[in-house]
């Protein structure tokens, strides 16, 4: 038995250590610290008495425990004479949680007590899935089973603890279960929550995932915030002879399909099947790629979402817009290594920003510029607008006329042009006059700065 293993290793060091002494006090020392212990585990905890005739380790209860027999198969006391004293291990085979307690080594009036916590940590499974329908209550159980007991804490999808009572979420307390319940389900609860377990003085985490799908009918959200949209008319403003993106956002459980009408004095009169269409990945967006050819193509589009629970639309009101004036102020304010920055500026156009919503067709707000830079050829030969890197931005504050593209390469020179963009689509370019230009990057590499020094050193030479 390894605990055997363990006296013997003691004694051999308490030979060195200790001298005997014949005079030295009469003492009772028990050699372990306070420390949890597991279930299952088998434990030798020493009791050493110097000077001591003979002694005796009492169980929480109070009795003695008596050395090794029959009826003390699993617990019980070894006594050892050794050359620096009485050597007396308590012995408990696979402990229990009920062994926990005050266990007392005692010899006369001499006495030490140890505390032995046994507990057991929880184990639980760690994934679940469950599904939920819109308006009914949900419920998932988190059972933890240990000693001592676990604190356990309900977090949301967000990483936010769910508090005890609430209007929308309560933990009930039934035994070991805390049960979450969440009220009145809807799309938004779809998510993945935690139920996370401690038992401190075990120094034991753990944690159970619920993966919850709520079946829902589908909401039209805004592409951009997932938030719902709510109004039944989107309008859209296009230019004759271009391709306008008409995108259709839906969540819904199961996956919506995707309908797209023609649209008119509140009819459907013609559905639109065919390779226009683009669905996204995770099929809720559906693209309609609309080719405005002519005027005949203006006029309402509906994107029905439907699924078994139900369906949700929306109307894109397809109008003609103006087509911006383009840039009159195009212009390198400075630059370094890596970014140009230019000063850009329509004077005749109505600045806004995307957010402001000015919605006059014929006098629709310029809400940012496109820019696009192009190697400047080394040939006489013409600019490849095709090959250019292409920057868009927004107007955030009409004031505010410079834009930067950044992640140049350095020691470049480049030709720009720029235009003004609107709802309805970009203006003509305005091309910048002149080259725009990275600088050396001289923090590229130690080797640059050191070409950088043996230049300067040179000129520094010549001009002595
Ligand atoms: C064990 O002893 C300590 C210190 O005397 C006491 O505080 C504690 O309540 C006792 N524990 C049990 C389970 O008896
Ligand atoms: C329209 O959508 C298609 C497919 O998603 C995309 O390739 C294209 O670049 C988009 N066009 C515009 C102008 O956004
Ligand atoms: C609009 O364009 C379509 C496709 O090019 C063509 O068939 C139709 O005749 C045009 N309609 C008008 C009013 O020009
Ligand atoms: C270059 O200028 C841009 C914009 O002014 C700045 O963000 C960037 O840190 C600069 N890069 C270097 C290498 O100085
Ligand atoms: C940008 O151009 C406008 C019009 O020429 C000028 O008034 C303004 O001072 C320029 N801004 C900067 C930062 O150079
Ligand atoms: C710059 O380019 C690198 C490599 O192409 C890319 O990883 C990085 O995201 C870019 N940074 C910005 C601000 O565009």
């Amino acid at each position: 038995m390894w605990w055997q293993l363990t006296v013997t290793l003691v004694i051999g060091l308490s030979c060195a250590v200790w001298s005997q002494d014949e005079n030295a006090e009469p003492s009772l020392d028990i050699m372990a610290r306070s420390t949890p212990y597991e279930v299952g585990e088998t434990k030798a905890i020493f009791c050493k008495l110097i000077n001591l005739e003979d002694g005796d380790w009492l169980n929480p209860a109070g009795d003695v425990v008596g050395t090794r027999s029959a009826k003390n198969k699993r617990i019980f006391v070894e006594k050892k004479k050794e050359v620096s004293g009485l050597l007396m291990p308590l012995i408990i085979n696979k402990m229990e949680i009920t062994d926990s307690g005050n266990w007392t080594c005692r010899s006369g009036d001499l006495a030490e007590t140890i505390y032995i916590l046994v507990g057991r940590k929880v184990v639980m499974k760690a994934r679940e899935t469950q599904y939920g329908n819109e308006g009914k209550t949900a419920r998932f159980d988190c059972e933890p089973d240990g000693f001592p007991e676990p604190v356990v804490q309900w977090y949301k999808p967000d990483r936010q603890p769910i508090e005890e009572h609430d209007k929308k979420y309560v933990v009930h307390t039934k035994g070991r279960n805390r049960q979450l319940e969440i009220k009145n389900v809807n799309h938004m609860d779809t998510g993945e929550y935690v139920c996370k377990v401690t038992q401190k003085t075990l120094s034991h985490y753990t944690d159970k995932t619920v993966t919850f799908i709520v079946n829902h009918s589908p909401v039209i959200v805004n592409p951009e915030t997932q938030e719902e949209n709510t109004a039944s008319t989107e309008e859209v403003f296009t230019l004759l002879d271009r391709v306008k993106n008409l995108t259709c956002n839906a969540v819904a459980y199961p996956l919506p399909d995707f309908k797209w009408t023609k649209h008119k004095n509140g009819y459907d009169y013609e559905e639109i099947k065919d390779d226009t269409v683009a669905y996204s990945e995770g099929g809720l967006t559906s693209v309609l790629q609309l080719r405005v050819f002519n005027e005949s193509y203006l006029g309402q589009y509906k994107c029905t979402a439907s699924n078994t629970h139900g369906h949700k639309f929306i109307i894109f009101d397809v109008r003609l817009g103006n087509k911006p004036n383009p840039p009159d102020v195009f212009a390198v304010v400075e630059s370094n290594s890596s970014s140009i920055s230019f000063n850009v500026t329509c004077s005749s156009c109505l600045l806004g920003r995307l957010d402001q919503g000015y919605s006059d067709p014929q006098n629709l707000a310029v809400t940012g510029y496109k820019i696009q830079l192009t190697m400047k050829p080394t040939e006489a030969k013409p600019d490849d607008w095709d090959a250019a890197l292409t920057f868009s931005f927004d107007i955030e504050d009409v004031e505010d006329t410079i834009f930067t593209p950044t992640n140049l390469t350095s020691s470049s020179v480049f030709h720009a042009r720029a235009c003004s963009v609107n709802q309805a689509g970009e203006s003509e370019w305005f091309y910048l006059e002149g080259d725009a230009v990275t600088s050396l990057g001289i923090t590229q590499t130690p080797a640059s700065i050191q070409h950088l020094y043996v230049i300067a050193a040179f000129l520094f030479s010549l001009y002595y």
